[in-house]
């Protein structure tokens, strides 16, 4: 059985930078930047230009995973994308972001498989395990996995959704994940989901279970009701489930990897809040030098948020070849996931 490991990584984010102060001065939420930064750690987010979908975003971040690796989108397999912003309710943007990558085109087209991961914050580590299993079984040799998010557009971004509008941002990351006959790679996973916490993180824009199923006026057109429109956020329980399913997956997959945190060289937190993060990592006594934090700069970017850590990470010399990375994360649903990786 060959391993399946880390061939290539690549990031993008939008240019256009928002910072605490333009929420209050540009969009007029009533807020301040010392509340966003001591609750959350966040200093800015990027927001993508209205035109710009999730499959944009991502394929610019996966032409990079793919140069990294030096690989052409028609070595590719399979295309995993995780995210909860996709352009459309359906398809998913597995199919936009294999069109972008030219894999459509001309008498080389490959029709590759595009699978769409529904995971939220753990989209991506749902992604990354399955893609490993997919090259561990012999089935595929290069699975793109994607994590891209265009949250600006379903932002609520006014005083009313400044509790959930001032922690999300824009961007992808994408990894490239490849059969190799060397002892390294994606050594093991755990995920896990409670389905009893459902509600507590969600949008809700439509209720299949309902005739119609949103909701219309006398002339048949759509009235969606704020609190349909803009995800909902039971903040507090959010956070406490967090770092409690944080640390115990963390623990699972260390013990499934039979290594011990001190093995690890890099941890690298899905990015939901600073203080999740630092909670975490002094109770489990994980020193600084040892983690990596993109959420001063990008906010929540949710499937998005571990690639493009893994992809700075190994552009600024912090991730290196030979060492021991332990990746984590938790997010709506609730699901959660963590995986020990050989780099
Ligand atoms: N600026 C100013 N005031 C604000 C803001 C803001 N951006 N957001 C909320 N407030 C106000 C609230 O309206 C509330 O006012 P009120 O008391 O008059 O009603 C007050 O601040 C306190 O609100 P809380 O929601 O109780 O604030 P809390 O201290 O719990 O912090 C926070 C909120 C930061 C969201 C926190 O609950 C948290 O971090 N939860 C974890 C959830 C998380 O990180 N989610 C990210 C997405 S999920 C994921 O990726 C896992």
């Amino acid at each position: 059985m060959p391993n399946a490991f880390i061939s290539g990584t690549g990031f993008y984010v939008p240019p256009h930078r928002v910072t605490n102060e333009d929420l209050k001065t540009k969009f007029g939420i009533d807020t301040t930047h010392e509340w966003i930064l001591q609750r959350t750690g966040i200093e800015e987010r990027r927001f993508a230009d209205e035109g710009v979908g999730s499959a944009d975003l991502a394929a610019e971040a996966a032409k990079k995973a793919l140069a990294k690796a030096g690989l052409a989108p028609s070595d590719l397999d399979m295309i995993v994308f995780a995210t909860l912003s996709p352009e459309h309710s359906f398809p998913g943007s597995g199919v936009f972001l294999q069109k972008k990558l030219g894999l459509c085109d001309g008498p080389n087209a490959k029709f590759v498989p595009a699978l769409d991961v529904r995971n939220q914050c753990s989209g991506f580590l749902y992604s990354l395990a399955t893609a490993a299993s997919m090259v561990k079984s012999g089935a595929c040799k290069h699975v793109l996995v994607v994590g891209a998010e265009v949250h600006s557009a379903a932002l609520d971004l006014t005083t009313r959704g400044r509790a959930v509008a001032s922690l999300f941002g824009d961007g992808a990351g994408a990894v490239v994940v490849s059969a190799t006959e060397e002892d390294r790679g994606i050594r093991a996973w755990k995920l896990g989901a409670d389905g009893r916490y459902a509600d507590l993180l969600a949008q809700r824009i439509w209720d299949i279970r309902k005739r119609p199923f949103i909701p219309v006026d006398e002339n048949g057109v759509g009235q969606v009701a704020p609190e349909m429109l803009w995800a909902q956020m039971d903040g507090k329980q959010v956070f406490k489930n967090a770092v409690e399913r944080l640390m115990t997956v963390l623990m699972e997959a260390c013990m499934a990897a039979d290594v011990t945190g001190a093995d690890i060289d890099l941890f690298c937190f899905h990015q939901a809040n600073l203080r999740i993060n630092q909670f975490v990592q002094q109770h489990l006594g994980i020193p600084d030098e040892k983690v990596v934090h993109n959420i001063q700069r990008y906010g929540n970017t949710t499937a998005a948020t571990i690639p493009i850590l893994l992809a700075e990470a190994e552009e600024s010399g912090k991730l290196k070849r030979g060492m021991k990375v332990a990746l984590c994360a938790f997010g709506s649903g609730f699901t959660w996931g963590a995986a020990i990786v050989d780099w």
